[in-house]
């Protein structure tokens, strides 16, 4: 089956697709994404995903392309020419076309694309799911709230993670805190037991997987700390696991090579990954 994108007011076949070589997106990085689930057909945390949109692009002062209704068929509509009903979908809006030049082009329209692919459908074992992962220097930009698709610090943590036979690279700022990880929020159940997630501000996305879980959290009567915790605390950690649109709660139960407390996957990681699991489930037939 061939795959179909959503560009600019059409559904064109997505091998081919383009856009134009003076899209600012492509220029300057001059655009912002979502990542969203469809777990059953069912689009998870949609309205967090579209709110944040529509937040990252006023930040960068970028009118939104259409309404969230609107945006919210397209979404549907590309899920169902691409049969995705266990997937993700893709959404970039960038500042349109223009003559290159740093400074803002006059208004115009900007450039809105959707693609969607299939996943694996939630995994059943939590198990299965634990990866490892690697600390590096956080060397990305001061406006990480803002779901920018100038990625290319976090594409090379990456590839580090990559080349190190890990899944994700966990982001360690210049004072030695971290941040989060390359495309995840990063969580850990501290030496002393505390569950402990970094605040929201200027250094890190506010994750909609990460909103999501501390609603499920207030309502299992779960607490956490929210604050920044020490790269040292991540290594003394009992548990980590990270948070993200396409992870989930996905257990880490290595860091830089050294187990996570006994190696395995903690109880919190555990509980958490079925409160979650529930939460995508919820209204599935
Ligand atoms: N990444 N932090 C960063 C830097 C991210 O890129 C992401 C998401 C998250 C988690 O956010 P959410 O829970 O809303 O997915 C945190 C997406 C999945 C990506 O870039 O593919």
């Amino acid at each position: 089956m061939s795959r179909v994108a959503y560009v600019n007011g059409r559904f064109v076949p997505q091998r081919g697709a383009a856009v134009a070589v003076e899209d600012r997106g492509l220029q300057f990085a001059d655009g912002v994404y979502e990542v969203v689930h469809v777990a059953g057909g069912r689009f998870v945390d949609e309205e967090r995903h579209l709110a944040r949109l529509e937040r990252s692009l006023g930040e960068i002062r970028i009118a939104m392309p259409m309404g969230r209704a609107a945006l919210g068929l397209v979404l549907r509509e590309v899920a169902r020419r691409n049969r995705v009903r266990d997937g993700l979908v893709y959404m970039q809006v960038t500042r349109g076309v223009a003559r290159r030049d740093h400074a803002f082009p006059k208004p115009g329209p900007a450039t809105v694309i959707v693609t969607a692919r299939r996943m694996g459908a939630f995994p059943r074992d939590v198990e299965s799911w634990a990866v490892s992962a690697i600390t590096r220097p956080d060397e990305r930009w001061a406006r990480c709230d803002i779901k920018s698709t100038g990625l290319l610090a976090n594409v090379l943590a990456k590839q580090a993670a990559r080349e190190a036979g890990a899944a994700e690279a966990i982001l360690v700022d210049a004072a030695g805190m971290v941040t989060e990880g390359a495309s995840t929020s990063v969580w850990i159940v501290d030496r002393e037991g505390r569950l402990r997630t970094r605040q929201l501000d200027r250094a890190i996305l506010p994750g909609c997987t990460r909103g999501a879980l501390i609603g499920l959290m207030a309502g299992a009567g779960i607490g956490f700390e929210e604050g920044a915790f020490s790269a040292d605390a991540l290594r003394l950690a009992r548990e980590v696991f990270l948070t993200s649109a396409t992870s989930f709660v996905k257990p880490v139960t290595a860091v830089d090579g050294r187990p996570v407390g006994n190696g395995g996957v903690g109880l919190t990681t555990r509980r958490l990954f079925e409160l979650f699991a529930q939460h995508v489930g919820a209204g599935l037939p």
